[in-house]
C-alpha cells in the first residue's frame, strides 16, 4: 500500500491530516442561538436566583434537574456549581468524615481525590486496569475496616466494571459514588452512568461533553442521600420552602440537621445547561460514529492494542486510546502523529506534570493540609480506628506502566468523515514505521 512507502511528516514527508483541528469542547463548541436565547430569557425575567425574583417564573435550575434525571433514569437530581462540589456534597451525604477512608483510582482528575480530603477523610489510591478505570481486584485488596466509599471514575468517557465494583462494595458494606464528570450520557449494560451506584456526580465545566463553563449535578435514587446533599450544598437549605430541605428540617431524620456551605447553581448556568442537554444525544452519536470509523480503519495493526472497554455500547466516544509496546515508543509515536497534523499525546511522562496521574498529586503524596496539625491523616478518629497511610509515587506501578504505553487522541464531534480518514491514515503511516 502506498502509505507503507510514504515518509513520515516528522522526517520531512507530507502530512496525513491537512484539515483544521477542533479543540475538545464537544458541547462548548456548539454553543449558539439556543443558549443565547436561554440566557436572554433569564435576564428578561430578572430571575437569576433559584428561589426567588421579581417575576413569577419557574426556576431554570429546577427544570434542568427534572430534565436531567429523566435522561439519566434516576429519581433525584441536585444541581451544583461544579462536579468537585457535587463530589464533596455526596461524600458528606453518605456520612463520610473524620476517621474514614475513601478509595479512588490513581488515574483521574485530581478533584476526585481532593474531594475526599475536603470531606475530612483519607484517600486510598488504587490501580487502574487496562480499561484505565479502577481495577476491581486492587479495590478489593485495599479495603480496610475504615473504608466507607469507593469512587468509580468513568474515566475518559467509558464505564467502569460496575458489576464487579457493586458486588465487592455490597459484600463489604461500602457505598459507591460514580464520578461521571467525563462521561455524561455514557452507559453500562443499558443503564446510564450515574444511575448505577448509590450516587453520581457530573461536571459541566467547559471541557466536558455538555457545558455551561462551570456546573455539576448529583444523581441518586435515595431520598435520604439527596436530602442530606441538599442540606450540605446550601447552608440555608433548612429555610427553603417546599423542597427536599423542607422535608429535612421537619425532623424527617431526627438529629441529622447540620451546617452546610454554598455550592448552589446559578439560574444562568441552569438555563444554558437546559439548552445543552438537548444536544447531548447528537454529540454522543457523532463522537461514537467518528471513533468507530477510525477504529475500523486501523484495527488489526500488529503492536497496537485498543484500550479494553467494559461495555463498548456505553462508550461516550470522546477519546480513542490505544497501547503501543513501550513508553519510549509511545513518546515517539505521539510526536510523529503531531507532525502528521494529528493531536495526540502519550498519557504519562514523568517529567510532564499531569494532574490526572496520581504520582503528580504532590499535595496528597506529601499529606499537605490547610492547617499544621495534619488532619485528616493525623486525626485522632483515624488513629483510634488503626488508620495509618503512606503514599509514594511508585505505589501503583501497573497504572504508570499502562499510561506510559498509551496514546490518547481526542475525538471532537465536529470531525468530518474526511478528517477521521486522515487521522486513521496518519496512525497507519506511523504504525508502519514504528511498530
Ligand atoms: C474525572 C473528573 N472528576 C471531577 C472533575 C471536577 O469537575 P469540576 O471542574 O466541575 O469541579 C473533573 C474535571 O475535570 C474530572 O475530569
Amino acid at each position: 500500500m502506498e502509505l507503507n512507502t510514504m515518509r513520515l511528516a516528522i522526517e520531512g514527508g507530507p502530512k496525513s491530516k491537512t484539515t483544521e483541528n477542533f479543540p475538545m469542547y464537544p458541547g462548548g463548541y456548539e454553543i449558539g442561538e439556543l443558549e443565547k436565547q436561554a440566557v436572554i430569557d433569564v435576564i428578561n425575567d430578572k430571575y437569576l436566583f433559584r428561589y426567588y425574583g421579581p417575576a413569577n417564573v419557574e426556576s431554570r435550575v429546577k427544570k434542568f434537574e427534572e430534565e436531567f434525571v429523566a435522561k439519566i433514569g434516576v429519581k433525584y437530581g441536585l444541581a451544583t456549581n461544579s462536579c468537585t462540589s457535587a463530589l464533596i456534597s455526596s461524600l458528606v451525604a453518605m456520612g463520610v468524615g473524620p476517621g474514614d477512608e475513601v478509595i479512588v483510582p490513581g488515574y483521574t482528575f485530581f478533584a476526585s481525590c481532593a474531594c475526599i480530603v475536603a470531606a475530612k477523610a483519607v484517600p486510598v489510591i488504587v490501580e487502574v486496569d487496562d480499561s484505565l478505570t479502577i481495577d476491581p481486584n486492587d479495590f478489593e485488596k485495599k479495603i480496610t475496616p475504615r473504608t466507607k466509599v469507593v469512587i468509580a471514575v468513568h474515566m475518559r468517557g467509558v464505564p467502569c466494571d460496575m458489576d464487579r465494583i457493586l458486588s465487592i462494595a455490597n459484600t463489604h458494606n461500602i457505598k459507591v459514588l460514580e464520578d461521571v464528570a467525563q462521561a455524561t450520557g455514557g452507559s453500562y449494560h443499558g443503564k446510564r452512568l450515574g444511575s448505577i451506584g448509590d450516587m453520581g456526580a457530573f461536571s459541566f465545566q467547559y471541557h466536558k461533553i455538555i457545558t455551561a463553563g462551570e456546573g455539576g449535578i448529583i444523581t441518586t435514587n435515595d431520598e435520604r442521600l439527596i436530602d442530606r446533599s441538599m442540606a450540605y450544598h446550601d447552608t440555608a437549605a433548612c429555610w427553603r420552602p417546599g423542597g427536599p430541605a423542607g422535608r429535612f428540617v421537619k425532623a424527617r431524620y431526627e438529629g441529622e440537621l447540620f451546617p452546610g456551605v454554598n455550592f448552589r447553581m446559578s439560574e444562568l448556568t441552569g438555563a444554558v445547561l437546559r439548552a445543552q442537554l438537548t444536544r447531548l444525544d447528537d454529540l454522543l452519536l457523532r463522537m461514537n460514529s467518528n471513533k468507530n470509523r477510525i477504529k475500523n480503519a486501523i484495527s488489526g495493526i500488529k503492536g497496537l492494542e485498543f484500550r479494553r472497554l467494559n461495555d463498548a455500547a456505553g462508550d461516550t466516544g470522546i477519546v480513542l486510546i490505544f497501547y503501543v509496546p513501550s513508553p519510549e515508543l509511545a513518546g515517539k509515536f505521539a510526536q510523529a502523529l503531531n507532525a502528521e497534523g494529528i493531536g495526540a499525546s502519550s498519557l504519562h511522562n514523568k517529567s510532564v506534570p499531569d494532574w490526572h496521574v496520581y504520582n503528580h498529586w504532590d499535595m496528597i503524596l506529601n499529606k499537605w493540609t490547610s492547617t499544621s496539625d495534619g488532619c485528616p491523616y493525623t486525626c485522632p478518629h483515624y488513629i483510634a480506628k488503626g488508620g495509618k497511610i503512606e503514599y509514594s509515587p511508585e505505589m501503583n506501578p501497573k497504572t504508570l506502566e499502562l499510561l506510559g504505553r498509551s496514546i490518547h487522541i481526542d475525538i471532537p464531534p465536529q470531525l468530518s468523515a474526511q478528517d477521521c480518514d486522515m487521522i486513521a491514515e496518519g496512525i497507519i503511516k506511523v504504525s508502519n514505521a514504528y511498530l
